[in-house]
């Protein structure tokens, strides 16, 4: 398969592509790495994204931003950072038959921590959208969602804010890609949480 890994050059996006290339031809997109450059908050930049590379077999997200930040002091903007609908809306095109999109979430959709009203709200969104999407994906494409608890790779980084989680393994982590690029499950969260 030709899969386009947006977020691939990331934290798990770095470990998802080393292992997707065994087996599949891997393009990478990021703001500033990768083999091309897109940002995913920005339609023009997507759809330039798309023309240059061609069409795919599957399309992969594992980027995004949130914005972290105390109830009181966030705007109404923020709370539309990290909305993925661009980027399946404009791909469906780009995706040849029985092709796939990823998209990735996290455990905040449905045990969130302090600060986390944006990122908890767009991460649940983002699974609703999911399940309506792949009733309407025409052309056999499906559509799923990653949503993992605290990564291995990421403890370091942000253990201070998921007090008592237990971080979920990388391997576990690659796998539920897998999972959604080579399996036929549609409209699935792939959840991987070891809280609850
Ligand atoms: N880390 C965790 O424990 C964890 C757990 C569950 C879910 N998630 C979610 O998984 C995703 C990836 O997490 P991560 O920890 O791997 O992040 P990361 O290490 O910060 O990597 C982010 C990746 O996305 C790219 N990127 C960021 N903003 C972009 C944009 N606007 N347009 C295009 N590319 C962009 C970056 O490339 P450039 O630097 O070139 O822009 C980089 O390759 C995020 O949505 C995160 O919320 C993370």
């Amino acid at each position: 398969m030709k899969i386009l890994i947006i977020g691939g050059t990331g934290t798990i996006g770095k470990k998802v592509s080393v292992h997707l290339a065994k087996k599949h031809e891997i393009v990478i997109a990021g703001r500033n790495s990768g083999d091309v450059n897109v940002d995913i908050a920005n339609s023009k930049s997507i759809e330039a994204m798309y023309e240059s590379i061609g069409k795919v077999d599957a399309i992969v997200c594992i980027a995004g931003e949130a914005k972290w930040a105390a109830l009181d002091s966030m705007t109404e903007e923020d709370f539309y950072i990290g909305l993925k609908s661009k980027l399946v809306r404009i791909g469906q095109k780009y995706l040849n038959t029985s092709g796939s999109f990823t998209l990735s979430t996290g455990i905040l959709a449905d045990d969130p921590v302090v600060g986390t009203t944006s990122p908890a709200m767009v991460n649940g969104g983002i699974h609703s959208f999911v399940k309506a999407a792949s009733l309407e994906l025409g052309n056999s494409v499906r559509i799923n969602v990653v949503s993992s608890g605290l990564v291995e790779d990421a403890v370091e980084k942000y253990e201070a804010y998921f007090p008592g989680h237990n971080a979920i393994p990388m391997d576990k982590v690659i796998n539920a890609y897998v999972k959604s690029i080579e399996g036929q499950g549609n409209g699935n969260i792939i959840t991987i949480y070891d809280n609850r």
